[in-house]
């Protein structure tokens, strides 16, 4: 499906805007606070949250697994010489990163995309093995509360065709199911 993601990042190399997103900006305070200084974010997309992490003073290393997102961060980031490293990756796979080197995971809107029960627990397991002892683990995903919830077509058991784009809605209940089960501690949830 990277197809879909190369397909708008080539109509539009800023298809998220260039700012970086709410969520971006809460979590890079929470970081500092804990002082974090290496995160790993996957799903980077064209890359608005790598940018605005790395200006801030973070070292980022940003997987996708759509070549056109992976350009556009490396043009960006060699354009403003920011501590950024990027991998073209298909997140289903295990990290191609070794144990305990993260301070921090971040993903926005990656796992409430087209990921089976068993390849999200597997995801939740890597980003573990490759935080660092009490590494923190900032993800957002799309609830049952969302406009596009119940719209689109059924492609798997919870993932829904909404516009081209193959989309699960958790629960609060399946997302603190998964953190849980993978060994997470919650330190906050909030619902924009
Ligand atoms: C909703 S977009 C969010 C992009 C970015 N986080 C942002 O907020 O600007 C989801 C991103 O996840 C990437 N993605 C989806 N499934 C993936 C997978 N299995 N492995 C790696 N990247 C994936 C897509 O290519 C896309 O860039």
């Amino acid at each position: 499906m990277s197809a879909v993601w190369d397909r708008a990042y080539q109509s539009d190399n800023a298809f998220f805007g260039e700012e970086p997103s709410s969520f971006a900006t809460l979590c890079l305070k929470h970081m500092k606070s804990s002082n974090a200084k290496r995160v790993l974010e996957i799903g980077a997309g064209h890359g608005r949250d790598t940018m605005f992490f790395a200006s801030n003073g973070l070292e980022v290393e940003a997987l996708d697994y759509s070549s056109r997102g992976i350009e556009i961060i490396n043009k960006k980031a060699d354009e403003k010489k920011l501590p950024v490293k990027s991998q073209l990756f298909d997140a289903k796979r295990p990290l191609p990163i070794k144990d305990a080197c993260f301070d921090a995971a971040y993903s926005h809107m990656l796992l409430n995309m087209r990921f089976s029960q068993a390849e999200l627990h597997s995801v939740f397991s890597e980003i573990r093995r490759v935080l660092k002892p009490n590494g923190l683990n900032y993800f957002s995903v799309r609830n049952h509360n969302d406009q596009f919830h119940g719209a689109g077509v059924e492609v798997e058991e919870g993932v829904y065709d909404v516009n081209g784009f193959e989309v699960r809605f958790f629960s609060e209940k399946e997302i603190l199911d998964v953190i849980s089960k993978e060994c997470f501690k919650v330190l906050w949830m909030r619902e924009e």
